[in-house]
């Protein structure tokens, strides 16, 4: 039966109404998704919410997420671009090592708020590179934090100076790395300070702070930038370097990971935090064969990999990756 005038008026009507609010939803929708997009690349307003945050109160998140079960650790080596941030979660406690830039913070504290992170127990700042610690004061300003640990380092640059107006505000404990240092994170998981060795190194990358964490019979060493004449010093200094998993140091540039400190750590897994495009060819060729002299035979890169989760139960190790395109050393 054909509708009268007046009710198909009233359809129209009704039709274009719901087409309106459509229209107004999606309006709203795409202009507070561009105005957090601008805020996180742009504005870095702390009282506004990330896109990453938004993401997350949604039931989103970053990858791989990984459930630890009773007695594992786990080390994460977040995709920071051309940059170093490493999580450590065991027993409980999370260990933050450096944040990377100021333009991938937002993406770090998704990271971490995906991964169930409330607080952060220990913090440490490698060295005063902004690749290191350029988003920290963030992160500090994000959530509960124990306490920081860093290189001693005249303090310098506003952004530094941020940094430390945020540890002076919040009233976090504020720690210089003592090598020889261990923090007991449960009965077979220790975390060790081992560098800086010396505060008169004239490159800043050889101040950095060189942790290793042994978790049973495996363990990690992360070396933040540090180059030959830290590792040397590191060396001479006859410290226990063997690691399953090192963090290679400064990004994989050549003057790092000389063949002297890689025969002594013997990793058998090396993780490149690079950027997929960066200026100085990270990681170098010259490294990947110094690390395959030494039979290290699986590398992963945050570029390549995305984020990379490592897991450890105390006697095996198991590695999970945002993208699946780890590669073979040789
Ligand atoms: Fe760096």
């Amino acid at each position: 039966m054909a509708l009268s005038k007046e009710e198909s008026r009233i359809k129209r009507e009704r039709k274009q109404k719901i087409n309106d609010i459509r229209n107004i939803v999606l309006f709203v929708l795409l202009t507070a998704a561009f105005f957090f997009r601008v805020n996180d690349a742009l504005l870095h307003i702390d009282e506004i919410p990330s896109s990453y945050d938004v993401l997350h109160f949604f039931g989103g998140g970053a990858k791989p997420f990984v459930k630890l079960v009773e007695n594992e650790v786990s080390v994460s080596f977040i995709d920071v671009g051309q940059g170093d941030c490493e999580l450590i979660t065991a027993g409980g406690r999370n260990i933050l090592i450096d944040s990377g830039d100021i333009m991938y913070v937002d993406r770090t504290i998704g990271f971490l708020r995906s991964n169930g992170v409330k607080r952060l127990d220990i913090v440490i700042v490698t060295h005063p590179h902004d690749d290191h610690f350029g988003g920290m004061s963030k992160i500090l300003k994000s959530f509960p934090v124990g306490q920081v640990i860093m290189t001693k380092t005249e303090a310098r640059g506003s952004s530094f100076g941020k940094m430390m107006s945020v540890i002076e505000e919040r009233n976090i404990p504020l720690q210089s790395a003592e090598p020889g240092e261990r923090f007991v994170l449960g009965e077979r998981t220790f975390l060790d300070i081992l560098a800086p060795l010396y505060k008169d190194y004239t490159e800043e990358n050889n101040l950095s702070v060189v942790t290793r964490l042994i978790h049973g019979e495996t363990s990690f060493l992360f070396t933040g930038d540090l180059e030959r004449m830290g590792e040397l010093d590191l060396v001479d200094k006859d410290f226990f370097l063997d690691s399953d998993v090192l963090k290679v140091g400064h990004h994989g540039s050549a003057g790092s990971s000389c063949a002297e400190f890689l025969e002594r750590v013997t990793p058998k897994i090396a993780v490149f935090e690079s950027g997929g495009i960066n200026y100085y060819g990270h990681p170098r060729s010259e490294v990947l064969d110094r690390l395959a002299a030494v039979g290290c035979r699986d590398a992963y890169s945050t570029a390549n990999n995305g984020n990379i989760v490592i897991a450890s139960d105390g006697t095996e190790l198991r590695v999970e990756t945002e993208r699946e395109t780890a590669y073979v050393l040789i």
